[in-house]
């Protein structure tokens, strides 16, 4: 098949679909997807990036499930009542079968639409299909004319590993939503790049104008989507600006479900460092986590209802960005200072090197979850963790795929 850059690559895909099938349904409807592995001979699973399904939903092997094997089939099914931006993957040797194409859309629209809305969908490219920023349509193409007036919604992912800056030119815009959860009264941007973690999701929003607007990864040579305003074809700006967007400061404050009034019942603290050693019978660069690869990496237990406070610190020097399962995240703090704009609700926190975080959640969704980073090369080379609740077992034990 061939991808953005031109060449020929041999890809796996769903439903011989890149971005797979979009999967798109409305708030309150109950999902039902068939897997069925026709030759993805290691086996394949799906996970629902961001999505807090049931436990046995989840789609990670050896955990919730036994991988599909060739041959066999699996059927997930899960009510979504929580609208956003979402995406799914294979979970099973995720740095491959993401890397190769096997992810997709999904997008759970709210039941009262707000606005009209003109929407595009889209994704960053993973590292074996373009490792140049490519920016992939998630249902067909994206549109060469939208008319001026028009209010557009992009809902774009990072399916790559690394961290990704994006830039809107041509006009103001806003982030209506970071991993499918609403910002609270966003505010105008601009001259802003953004910087979307491996795994994570925005939703920008802006009101077409009548000249031409661009959107486009800062690696991407070819210029990414360009909007014209009029049927001719005008210019948008490729410069790239040098502000970059803080989602700590954006929006404004509003009082959370999660009330920390009484304080936490669990304090966690996650130390990345790096380390050459042996995995897998080679050398390999390792990310650590509080000194450890998989599986002695710690172990969080937590009992259903606590509130739990962890705190991430990144000695190395790489981006991690850490997507836990099951659970959106509150971020309470960066580098020492509260957040002070609109709660910041996340499903996957990129840690730069030398930045400390400390996020929130309630443990609300009893069973075992992975806490991972989601540049998945980390995550094969044992940059990964579970979040158990206490009483709660697999019946799939045995050694778990990132
Ligand atoms: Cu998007 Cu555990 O992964
Ligand atoms: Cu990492």
């Amino acid at each position: 098949m061939s991808v953005p850059d031109g060449s020929e690559k041999e890809l796996w895909l769903f439903n011989g679909q890149l971005t797979g099938p979009a999967i798109r349904v409305t708030q309150g409807d109950v999902v039902e997807v068939t897997l069925t592995n026709k030759n993805i001979e290691d086996g394949i699973t799906i996970h629902w990036h961001g999505y807090d399904v049931p436990n046995a939903e989840d789609g990670v092997p050896d955990i919730s499930q036994k991988v599909v094997a060739v041959g066999e089939s699996y059927t997930y099914r899960f009510t979504a009542d929580t609208a956003g931006t979402f995406w799914y993957h294979s979970h099973n040797q995720s740095s491959e079968q993401v890397g190769h194409g096997l992810f997709g859309s999904f997008i759970v629209e709210p039941k009262k639409q707000v606005k009209e809305e003109l929407e595009i969908v889209g994704f960053v490219a993973p590292k074996y299909v373009d490792s140049s920023g490519a920016l992939l349509p998630a249902n067909g193409k994206v549109p060469k004319n939208i008319k001026p007036g028009t209010n557009v919604r992009i809902r774009l992912g990072n399916a790559h590993n690394k961290p990704q800056k994006l830039i809107l030119n041509g006009t103001t815009f806003q982030i209506a939503a970071i991993d499918g959860n609403l910002i609270h009264k966003p505010t105008d941007l601009k001259e802003t790049y953004l910087q979307i973690p491996a795994g994570g999701r925005m939703d920008i929003t802006f009101t077409m104008p009548n000249h031409a607007v661009c959107l486009f990864d800062a690696k991407d040579a070819t210029g990414g989507w360009v909007f014209q305003s009029t049927g001719e074809n005008t210019k948008a700006s490729t410069e790239i600006p040098d502000n970059v967007f803080k989602p700590e400061k954006y929006g404004e404050k509003k009082a959370t479900t999660l009330d920390a009034s009484d304080g936490f019942d669990r304090l966690f603290t996650m130390v990345f460092d790096s380390k050459l050693a042996f995995f897998d019978g080679m050398v390999h660069h390792l990310w650590t986590i509080n000194g450890e690869l998989y599986p002695n990496t710690p172990m969080l237990m937590v009992n259903e209802g606590d509130l739990v406070k962890t705190t991430f610190v990144n000695r190395s020097y790489s981006h991690h960005p850490m997507h836990l399962h099951g659970h959106k995240m509150l971020v309470l703090t960066r580098n020492g200072a509260a957040t002070t704009g609109s709660p910041w609700w996340t499903d996957t926190l990129n840690v730069k090197p030398g930045e400390t975080y400390e996020v929130a959640f309630k443990a609300d969704n009893p069973g075992i979850w992975m806490d991972h980073c989601h540049n998945l090369d980390h995550a094969t080379n044992g940059m990964m963790m579970h979040l158990q609740y206490n009483n709660v077992y697999t019946p799939f034990s045995g050694h778990t795929h990132e």
